[in-house]
């Protein structure tokens, strides 16, 4: 399946953090409330679907992949559109979010197609700044549109309040307006171009 252009889009939303207090995985609840908002069906992966093998050709025996690779190929096969909460590591994406996308661009490509939308938070003042761009250039790589703006939400531990919900209105704003873009995105079909 590729972008629709007419019913209901179905996105997947993950991040590619791990940990249970992750601040990325937080973010997706902004973005998921504006996708479902404009219409989109959503449903969210947790860390279980991103603990993947290492990516190592000699598991990729006859065209059939490792069990938890075959559920997360299907997952992004059937999907339209992507929500993606991206940590920075090392100025580059995480080696969790890098193994799974590697794993869906073997033969055949799964991300072909689809369109995506990414963020990301972090402690530190870049807000994930330069991750953004790495993980751009991965997903232009696998042939998924990405829309052109990003949020970057810096100073994570000062971000939050006590409840866990981000204090500052126009950081949700920009995460929701983010979600509504990938539901028209793959409303539009430019993805079949
Ligand atoms: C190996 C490693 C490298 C990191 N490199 C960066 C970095 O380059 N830039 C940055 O802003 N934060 C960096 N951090 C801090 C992460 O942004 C921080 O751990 C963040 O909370 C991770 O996202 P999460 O809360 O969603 O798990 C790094 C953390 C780790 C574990």
């Amino acid at each position: 399946m590729g972008a629709m252009t007419e019913g209901q889009p179905q996105l997947l939303a993950f991040a590619g953090s791990l940990r249970k207090g992750s601040f990325n995985r937080i973010l997706l609840r902004y973005a998921i409330l504006g996708a479902r908002e404009a219409g989109g069906d959503v449903e969210e992966l947790g860390p279980e679907h991103l603990t993947l093998p290492l990516y190592n050709g000699d598991l990729e025996g006859k065209g059939a992949f490792p069990e938890p690779v075959e559920v997360w190929r299907a997952k992004i096969r059937q999907c339209d559109g992507l929500l993606i909460a991206s940590p920075e590591y090392n100025h580059g994406i995480s080696g969790v979010l890098k193994n799974a996308i590697d794993w869906a661009s073997r033969p055949p490509n799964v991300w072909s197609g689809k369109v995506a939308a990414s963020f990301g938070t972090t402690p530190g003042a870049q807000g994930t700044a330069r991750s953004q761009m790495n993980l751009r250039v991965c997903l232009s790589a696998v042939n998924v549109w990405v829309v052109p703006r990003t949020v970057l939400i810096p100073h994570a531990k000062d971000a939050f309040d006590a409840n866990g919900d981000l204090k500052d209105p126009r950081q949700v704003q920009a995460l929701t307006a983010l979600g509504r873009a990938v539901v028209q995105a793959a409303r539009s079909g430019l993805a079949e171009i």
